[in-house]
């Protein structure tokens, strides 16, 4: 068994598996991620064989706090802003690599630019400082799955290929981290996430470009189509639940159904919804129905990110 307490103990040796090259899976407030040490692309290579995962999809190295950002990346005033208002948290920052970065290329699929993020939760904290490196984490699932908000999730995707699943219960975000894209003269939306595009605005003064919903020619591979797709086809905006189909339910007036049926948020809640969504829709899955009936949820607050998971989600 994998799965280990986040015990102080447990923290240490996960960070020694990690300096000597091994996969650990941790937890963050977004979704638990699988890490390797960013600078060993032995270790990285590690990453995208146990996840199944393109090549080429470059992956956020998470680092403790600002100054170790700026070892890794340049950040301008704009990124010094963001950094100041969200980090630690659930904002992923690509930024202009330093010059001599020794992050490995695996790591940013060769790019000039870097994903750096510094999470909020004590044990990603702990276990990065004793670790020693930046770590370079996907979320810790198989390639195309949804992402694992809990230690079993994980293990039930990566059980045979981790070493070590370091749990402290459920992600309290729930949905993955903002991507925006600092490396241009204009701040870009990658990915709509834990934090809030408009607050990301306020801060910045200026509307972030959204690339989102732009499949065609993805800047950030997380925007594939399907990517975050349960074995269930999605049925989005649905009213009712038809007999046969689960139903994702949101807010006070959810359909009676007789079948399957989780409700994200019965007070309307989009960050309540966010922290329930991936093990919503993997319990949802289990039930083997071929059809979930999603809800509408509104494009306020978290719904945008909601929203846009559940359009990947719906797509075959
Ligand atoms: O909340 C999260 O962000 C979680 C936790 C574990 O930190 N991680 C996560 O990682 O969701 P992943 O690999 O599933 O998603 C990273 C996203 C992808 O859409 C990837 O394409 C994008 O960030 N990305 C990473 N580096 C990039 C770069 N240099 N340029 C553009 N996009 C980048
Ligand atoms: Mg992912």
């Amino acid at each position: 068994m994998p799965i280990r307490p986040a015990t102080a103990d447990a923290i240490s040796d996960a960070a020694e598996t990690l300096r000597t090259g091994g996969l650990v899976a941790f937890p963050t407030e977004t979704v638990y991620g699988l890490g390797a040490d960013a600078t060993n692309a032995r270790a990285v290579a590690g990453i995208f064989a146990a996840k199944g995962r393109p090549l080429f999809n470059p992956l956020i190295a998470h680092v403790a706090d600002v100054g170790d950002a700026s070892r890794y990346a340049i950040l301008d005033h704009r990124a010094e802003a963001l950094a100041a208002a969200f980090w630690p948290g659930a904002l992923t920052l690509v930024l202009r690599k330093t010059p001599h970065c020794p992050i490995a290329d695996l790591t940013t699929a060769g790019l000039d630019t870097v994903a750096i993020r510094v999470p909020s939760h004590p044990v990603a904290q702990a276990l990065i400082r004793a670790a020693g490196v930046p770590l370079a984490a996907p979320s810790a699932n198989r390639s195309g799955h949804v992402s694992p908000t809990t230690a079993a999730h994980v293990e039930a995707d990566l059980a045979d290929t981790v070493a070590i699943i370091l749990d402290d219960g459920p992600s309290a975000v729930g949905i993955e981290s903002t991507v925006v894209d600092l490396s241009g003269p204009t701040p870009v939306l990658l990915r709509a996430g834990g934090v809030m595009s408009e607050a990301i605005e306020t801060v910045l003064g200026v509307p972030l470009v959204r690339t989102i919903g732009d499949t065609e020619r993805p800047s950030s591979p997380g925007q594939l189509a399907s990517h975050y797709a349960p074995r269930a086809t999605v049925r989005l905006g649905a009213t009712t639940a038809e007999p046969g189909e689960a139903l994702l339910a949101f807010g006070p007036a959810s359909p009676n159904h007789d079948g399957p049926s989780v409700n994200l948020s019965f007070t309307g809640d989009t960050i309540e919804a966010a922290a329930n969504l991936f093990a919503a829709l993997r319990r949802l899955d289990a039930e083997g129905v071929s059809t979930i009936a999603a809800m509408p949820i509104p494009d306020e607050g978290l719904g945008e990110a909601i929203n846009d998971r559940l359009r990947r989600a719906a797509v075959r």
